[in-house]
């Protein structure tokens, strides 16, 4: 159990963000739980609460800076530390190069690369005021390892830049001499909302995930667990995690 250790979980309001946040407080974390959709969050928080867990919830669009530093100012005045960041709140959309909106390429690169960034730098300070110890874990994606065919064009560079960063953050923190470390976790096909987000139509993503059995939300908590339980020396860098019949 990893009583008294605080960690932070954004897009906690669905799909893999609520199983990882699930997952820390069954296992004595304590968890701070973000997203836009604040009945979600309070959702789960009664579910933990009649297992006798407590999360708190803190509604915030990762967009905005200022509702940023507003949560933690909130984790610093509650908790006065974190130990754990898991940067999950991401979405895709299908907006092609040839013909998309800019808003939607605005949007994702806000969402999984700007807001990313900006949690993973307050985090940063405060886990260095602390002992200089903690772990980022990024969401980024199979589609930041090789390009998929279709509209996903600009999705798939937000997910190469979060693979850029997550390599650039462990090396601006080997040069400080930190003891915080970086991983990312890049799935495959995840059966969550995510496709019904990107295509706009619950028929599409139900086609998306009935071609094969793809990974659930639980399978990426499992394997946050596993990074959380290496010995401090041990830096996982990146987690490719396929369905097993995945093609691409
Ligand atoms: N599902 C897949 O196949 C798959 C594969 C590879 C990588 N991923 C990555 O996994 C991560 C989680 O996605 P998911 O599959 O769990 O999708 P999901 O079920 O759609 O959940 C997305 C989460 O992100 C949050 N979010 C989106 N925009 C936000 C904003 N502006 N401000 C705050 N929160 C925001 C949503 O919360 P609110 O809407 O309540 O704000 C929600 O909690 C993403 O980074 C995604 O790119 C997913």
């Amino acid at each position: 159990m990893e009583l008294g250790k605080v960690a932070l979980v954004t897009g906690a309001s669905a799909g893999i963000g609520r199983a990882i946040a699930t997952r820390l407080a069954k296992a004595g974390y304590r968890v701070v739980i973000t997203a836009r959709r604040i009945h979600r969050l309070h959702a789960l928080r009664d579910e933990l609460l009649a297992d006798d867990i407590s999360v708190d919830t803190y509604q915030a669009d990762v967009r905005d800076d200022a509702q940023l530093q507003g949560l933690f100012t909130f984790i610093r005045e509650h908790y006065g530390r974190l130990d754990v960041l898991v940067n999950n709140a991401g979405l895709g959309r299908n907006a092609s190069l040839l013909d998309g909106e800019s808003s939607a390429w605005r949007e994702m690169f806000d969402v999984n690369v700007i807001a990313l960034s900006i949690c993973t730098q307050h985090a940063v300070k405060l886990m260095r005021e602390m002992e200089d110890r903690g772990q980022i874990i990024h969401i980024s994606s199979m589609s930041g390892h090789r390009v998929p065919t279709g509209t996903g064009g600009m999705y798939s560079a937000t997910k190469h830049a979060v693979r850029a960063l997550t390599e650039a953050l462990r090396r601006e923190l080997r040069a400080q001499d930190s003891r915080i470390k970086v991983t990312a976790i890049s799935p495959g096909f995840v059966e969550t909302e995510f496709a019904e987000v990107m295509s706009g139509s619950r028929e599409t993503a139900e086609a998306v995930y009935g071609r094969f059995p793809c990974l659930q939300p639980d399978d990426i908590a499992s394997t946050v667990m596993h990074i959380l339980a290496q010995p401090e020396h041990a830096q996982i860098h990146d987690v490719l995690m396929r369905p097993t019949q995945q093609p691409s």
